[in-house]
């Protein structure tokens, strides 16, 4: 049975019940009842320098098509003094959901009140943050896919009417009463649309989904990252920490901070082209940016399944990850560097994973002779 969960965002919290959602912040956190370790907790060390975050449109670098749409779209709801269309955010963990939904608010110079789905866990928890809503606030629900059916439904009507039905009393004499709330405008954030019920994702007006980022962007991220932590960093090592850092601005900044570690322990004077290459080998991250893990995962596919296909469960199993890790944090990154591909039959993986893994084995053969 999945129990109650209580989200947390870095620093500010939100209790179900307490009548007390919080403003502005990190990501909603949550941790499934049964004991798994979600991604974007797992990770959440890597939001501790809430300075990184990025406050404005024009400090947040990349997604460009993106970017353009939207600040056309907040542009036009303040001028029309009304509140900006539902938002929907799509991508894997650490490229900027939280950050953009926090910026939107801040542009359209209202409040963000956010919550995760696991935290929604009764109706009253979504009365007693929507009825303390001010006109065009920003509410904010991280893992969006995870919300029970019943939010689900006041939601429904919440977005579309702006108001909320409101049962009172059990049994025959339990009545309903409708109740205004202000007109808002809901985010929503996931990383796995797909789980999301087809009537939510259409009361969305804009839809957002993120892409991996480039190298240029990632260099940005990074050069702008080091000179808020006021550390000095090399060109050419900026450009290895970018490559190295998966698309992702939450990976680039973990990176950041531990290679300032290494260079300060080292008494560098700056973050050079060797602390990079020889931090990047102490902490097993290669080439392509994948760590340890992530080598496993393609590893265990190749040795044990002899290239795949193999199921999800069986392979979250073999690897010992929760599904919605593998699904959510590592795959993504693995499919964009075109190393798995995710077939009907399951995940396989491609001749580029046996060449980067310098396997003995050759796709869909038992072990080569060289
Ligand atoms: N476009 C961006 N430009 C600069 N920094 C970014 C950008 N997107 C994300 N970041 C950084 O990466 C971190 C993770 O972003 P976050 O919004 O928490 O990701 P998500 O909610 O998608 O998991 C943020 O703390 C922020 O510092
Ligand atoms: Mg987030």
């Amino acid at each position: 049975m999945e129990k109650a969960e209580t989200g947390r965002a870095g620093g500010n919290s939100f209790s179900p019940g307490s009548g007390l959602p919080v403003q502005g912040g990190a990501s909603g956190e949550g941790a499934g009842g049964s004991g798994i370790v979600r991604p974007e907790r797992r990770f959440q060390d890597d939001d501790r320098d809430f300075s990184l975050r990025p406050r404005k449109l024009g400090e947040f670098l990349g997604q460009d098509s993106m970017k353009k749409n939207l600040s056309v779209f907040i542009a036009a709801a303040r001028e029309r003094n009304e509140s900006l269309d539902h938002l929907f955010l799509i991508g894997p963990p650490g490229l900027g959901k939280t950050t953009l939904a926090q910026v939107v608010a801040n542009e359209l110079g209202t409040d963000m009140t956010m919550t995760s789905a696991p935290a929604l866990d009764k109706p009253k928890d979504l009365v007693g943050i929507l009825t303390k809503l001010k006109e065009k606030d920003v509410f904010f629900i991280d893992e969006i896919h995870r919300l029970k059916p019943v939010i689900e439904e006041m939601l429904y009507i919440a977005m579309e009417d702006y108001e909320l039905d409101w049962v009172i009393g059990q049994g025959p004499g339990a009545r309903t009463l409708r109740i205004a709330i202000p007109r808002f405008t809901l985010v929503g954030a996931t990383t796995k649309a797909g789980n999301v019920a087809s009537p939510l994702v259409s009361r969305f007006g804009i839809s957002c989904r993120f892409s991996f980022y480039g190298q240029a962007d990632m260099e940005a991220i990074v050069r702008r990252s080091a000179g808020i932590l006021r550390v000095s960093i090399d060109g050419e090592a900026a450009s290895l920490l970018a490559v190295s850092s998966r698309g992702t601005p939450r990976v680039a900044n973990r990176l950041l901070r531990r290679m300032r570690d290494f260079a300060q322990v080292e008494k560098a004077p700056s973050i050079t082209h060797a602390v990079v290459k020889e931090g990047l080998r102490r902490l097993e991250i290669d080439s392509l940016g994948l760590e340890k893990h992530d080598r496993e995962i393609l590893a265990v596919i190749i040795n044990r399944f002899n290239g795949g296909p193999v199921g999800a469960e069986t392979l979250a199993i073999s690897v010992g990850e929760a599904v919605d890790t593998l699904e959510d944090y590592y795959e993504p990154y693995l499919i964009q560097s075109g190393l798995l591909q995710r077939t009907p039959r399951g995940r396989v993986a491609s001749s580029l994973a046996y060449k980067h893994l310098q396997s003995g084995r050759t796709p869909g053969g038992e072990a080569s002779l060289f």
